[in-house]
């Protein structure tokens, strides 16, 4: 009889707030999906730090995967400014050990960097090809993982996105929800304009492109553009809360460890010219997440 191998997909990073949805999302069929027949496997820390190269490289070779989605990250900004050399073990040579791990079975290797690659001088939308210059630690050592992927493995994918909120973690929306129910006032910064992007819909963009075999690197985030502010105004309009006031600040007043680009939008046209596929504005996914989410 001739028995077909199982494909397989490896999910690194799989008990963050993106890894969570998305490990959902490549599980479910609509009985069209031609990722369907692949097994999809999950790992975070418990089962593999990346941190280490030999442990890393042997348990990716012995799952021997078709294709690695590389999620795991110290995406802490600030905290990577205090402890930049673990940044940097994480977020650059954990790419590094990935990509040596999938080179080693011929995987194709999808990997989720951010829009903190760009310093936000342009003032208008990133395209993939603009030149980075990350600000902060962060940035500088997700870029730098970007690199070590391209360096090892032709068959890449890079998805750059930003300002993630979602089910299952810390976020944005649950921080000003949670400040609303304690302070009848907030201070949010009015001077980083971006796009909030919904861990769902990302995640279903992420499927979509590794299913037209994508490759190079991708920018892809909810359309339409705001500020922290703006997006807090319409968490709490949308949640129904009344009687808290949101006063606008600056970034300086605000005075956080790592710097952040004042207009890191990115133009993800170019997923909509190979796909076809764009995402819904920002507030109606917003919308729908705060009418699904507890
Ligand atoms: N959140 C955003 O706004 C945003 C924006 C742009 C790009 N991204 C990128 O999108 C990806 C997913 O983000 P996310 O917000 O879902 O992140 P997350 O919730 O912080 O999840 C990251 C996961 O990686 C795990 N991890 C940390 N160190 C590890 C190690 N040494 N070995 C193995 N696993 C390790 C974490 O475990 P612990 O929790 O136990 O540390 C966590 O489960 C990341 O690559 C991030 O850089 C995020």
């Amino acid at each position: 009889m001739n028995k077909q191998k199982t494909k397989r997909i490896l999910l690194i990073g799989a008990k963050g707030m993106l890894g969570r949805d998305l490990l959902k999302i490549l599980r479910s069929s609509n009985g069209t999906d031609s990722l369907e027949n692949f097994e999809v496997i999950g790992w975070d820390v418990d089962e593999i730090d990346i941190r280490q190269e030999v442990s890393t490289l042997s348990k990716i070779e012995s799952l021997r995967p078709d294709i690695v989605i590389h999620l795991a990250a110290y995406t802490d900004v600030d905290g990577c400014e205090i402890n930049p050399d673990e940044a940097f073990r994480v977020n650059a040579e954990g790419m590094k050990h990935v990509a040596m791990g999938a080179q080693a079975c011929g995987a194709r290797v999808v990997y989720l960097s951010t829009d903190y690659v760009f310093d936000g001088e342009k003032k208008e939308a990133y395209v993939e090809s603009d030149p980075p210059h990350p600000l902060n630690v962060y940035g500088q050592t997700k870029l730098k993982g970007e690199r070590y992927l391209q360096e090892r493995v032709e068959d890449h994918l890079i998805i750059r996105t930003q300002w993630l909120y979602g089910k299952y973690g810390k976020n944005f929306v649950s921080s000003i929800l949670r400040q609303a129910r304690e302070k009848q006032t907030l201070t949010i910064v009015n001077d980083q304009a971006g796009s909030p992007t919904y861990t769902v819909d990302l995640s279903k963009a992420i499927r979509t492109l590794i299913q037209h075999n994508s490759r190079g690197i991708f920018h892809v985030a909810n359309q339409e553009v705001c500020t922290w502010y703006t997006f807090g105004q319409a968490i709490l309009k949308f949640s129904r809360i009344e009687g808290v006031s949101l006063i606008p600040i600056s970034s300086k007043e605000l005075s956080r460890r790592a710097v952040r680009p004042s207009y890191s939008v990115l133009n993800t046209q170019k997923m909509r010219r190979e796909t076809g596929m764009s995402l819904r504005p920002w507030s109606e996914a917003l919308k729908e997440y705060l009418s699904t989410s507890p």
